[in-house]
C-alpha cells in the first residue's frame, strides 16, 4: 500500500520528538517535512532539535524553519517544562551536514502540497502559526490538503489556563484562521491526551529494543518520568496521540462538532469553543476526538503492524482500565498462538511493545522478540498537573 505523504509541523518538544520518532517508523505514512514553529521553547532551538533528529536517525526528510512568534501576543511562557532547549537533558549530536530548506515552512508546506496533488496531510503538534500564515499566503492551498490531524484545545478544560490548552493558548488567532478554513481536520486535544502517560516501565522496555531511535525515546522518556517526580507534567504522549490518530483513526470516537476559538476574554482566550450540544446553529467542522475504542484497536493477528500508534493508544486503555475497573472491556477472543499470554491486560502490554518495536527499527516481527518475562503493568499516578 502506497504510504500517505505528511508534513509535520511541530514546534520540537519532548512529546513532539517522540511523535516524530513513531511517525517515522510507520508504515503507513511517509514524512516528506518537518517544519519547525515557536512553542515549547523559541524556534531556533524547535528547528533545530528537528535538523538534529533528521540528521541522528538518518531520515530522508527535508526540515524548514517556521515562525518566531505568533499574531496572538503572547510572551513569557517558555519553561522547563521541555527542559531550556526542548529535549529534556538529551542533546543530540550537531547534524551541521543537514541543510535547512531555503524555503520557509509556509514555503515549503505550498511545494509539497503541489507535488502531491491533494494527497498531502498535516500533522501540526505545536501552535498554527505556520499553517495560518501558509494558508494567508496561498488562500489555493486549502484545497490542497487532504486532511489535518491536529494536537491541541479540548472540549472540557485546559493546562495552561482553567479552559485553554497550551498549542492554541500561543496563538489562538493562527488556530482561529485554520479552524475556520474548510480544510477537513480532526482534533485529538486534552480530552483524550490527558490518558496517555508513560511510565518508569515502558521506558525501561523500550531502552532494551537497543536501537538508535528507542534509545532516544527511552531517554527523553527518562526525563519526562523524572520531571512528573519533581513535580512536573506526567510523561504525556500528547503529541504521539495525534501521530496515532491519523494511522488509526478508528481508535478515537471522533464527533463532528462546530470549534471555533476565543480570541478574546480576560480569562478565556486561547479556548477551543466546542459546540457539543449544537447551540450556535452552525455547521460542524472539526471531527473531534473525545474518547477512543478498545475495539477498533488493531487484533493481535496484526502482530507486524508497524506504528508506535498501537502501543500509545494501549498504554491509554489500560489506564482507563485500571482506573475504571467496572468498564467491561472486551476480554477475547484471542488466536490460540496467543494463549500464553496469560491476561487481556498483559495482550495489550505485549502487543504494543512490539508495535513500539517495529516503529522504531522500521521492520517487521523479529524472531528474538518473544513476549517479555514481566506482563504487569504498572499503571501512572493520576496525577495529571498543569504543564506550566
Ligand atoms: C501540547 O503542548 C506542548 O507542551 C506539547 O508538546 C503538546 O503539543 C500539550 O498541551
Ligand atoms: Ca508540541
Amino acid at each position: 500500500m502506497e504510504k500517505r505523504p505528511f508534513i509535520i509541523d511541530c514546534d520540537t518538544g519532548t512529546d513532539d520528538a517522540i511523535a516524530i520518532l513513531a511517525a517515522l517508523g510507520s508504515d503507513a505514512i511517509r514524512v516528506r517535512a518537518l517544519t519547525s514553529v515557536n512553542g515549547n521553547v523559541n524556534e531556533n532551538f524547535t528547528s533545530r532539535n528537528n535538523r538534529d533528529l533528521v540528521g541522528y536517525l538518518g531520515a530522508d526528510v527535508e526540515v524548514a524553519r517556521g515562525a518566531k512568534i505568533p499574531f496572538y501576543p503572547r510572551a513569557g511562557y517558555y519553561d522547563a517544562t521541555h527542559g531550556s532547549e526542548g529535549l529534556g537533558d538529551v542533546t543530540l549530536p550537531a547534524a551541521e551536514n543537514v541543510p535547512f530548506t531555503k524555503e520557509t515552512a509556509p514555503e515549503l508546506i505550498r511545494r509539497i502540497a503541489e507535488e502531491e496533488e491533494g494527497r498531502l496531510e498535516l500533522l501540526v503538534v505545536g501552535p498554527m502559526t505556520n499553517i495560518a500564515i501558509a494558508l494567508s499566503m496561498y488562500p489555493e492551498l486549502k484545497e490542497k490538503i487532504r486532511h489535518i490531524w491536529f494536537m491541541g484545545g479540548a472540549a472540557l478544560g485546559g493546562n495552561m489556563t482553567p479552559t485553554a490548552e497550551f498549542n492554541i493558548w500561543v496563538d489562538p488567532v493562527a488556530a482561529k484562521l485554520v479552524i475556520a478554513s474548510g480544510i477537513p481536520m480532526t482534533m485529538v486535544g486534552l480530552d483524550v491526551t490527558l490518558k496517555a502517560a508513560l511510565n518508569r516501565e515502558d521506558e525501561q522496555e523500550i531502552r532494551s529494543f537497543g536501537n538508535k531511535g528507542a534509545v532516544l525515546a527511552a531517554d527523553i522518556l527518562d526525563y519526562m518520568i523524572r520531571r512528573y517526580a519533581d513535580g512536573g507534567e506526567d510523561a504525556l504522549m500528547h503529541d504521539a496521540l495525534a501521530a496515532a490518530a491519523a494511522v488509526c483513526p478508528q481508535c478515537l470516537v471522533c464527533h463532528d462538532y462546530f470549534v471555533d476559538v476565543e480570541c478574546q476574554g480576560e480569562y478565556t482566550a486561547g479556548h477551543t469553543m466546542v459546540d457539543r450540544r449544537g447551540r450556535t446553529g452552525k455547521k460542524p467542522n472539526v471531527s473531534v476526538a473525545m474518547e477512543l475504542d478498545a475495539m477498533a484497536l488493531p487484533q493481535p493477528k496484526v502482530l507486524n503492524f508497524t506504528s508506535v500508534m498501537t502501543w500509545v493508544l494501549g498504554s491509554t486503555l489500560i489506564y482507563i482500565r485500571m482506573m475504571s475497573p467496572h468498564l467491561a472491556l472486551p476480554t477475547s477472543p484471542m488466536p490460540s498462538a496467543f494463549s500464553i499470554l496469560p491476561t487481556f491486560r498483559g495482550f495489550w502490554k505485549w502487543s504494543m511493545t512490539l508495535s513500539l518495536y517495529n516503529a522504531i527499527v522500521g521492520s517487521s516481527l523479529s524472531n528474538q522478540m518473544g513476549p517479555p518475562a514481566r506482563l504487569q503493568f504498572v499503571p501512572h499516578r493520576g496525577h495529571l498537573p498543569q504543564i506550566r
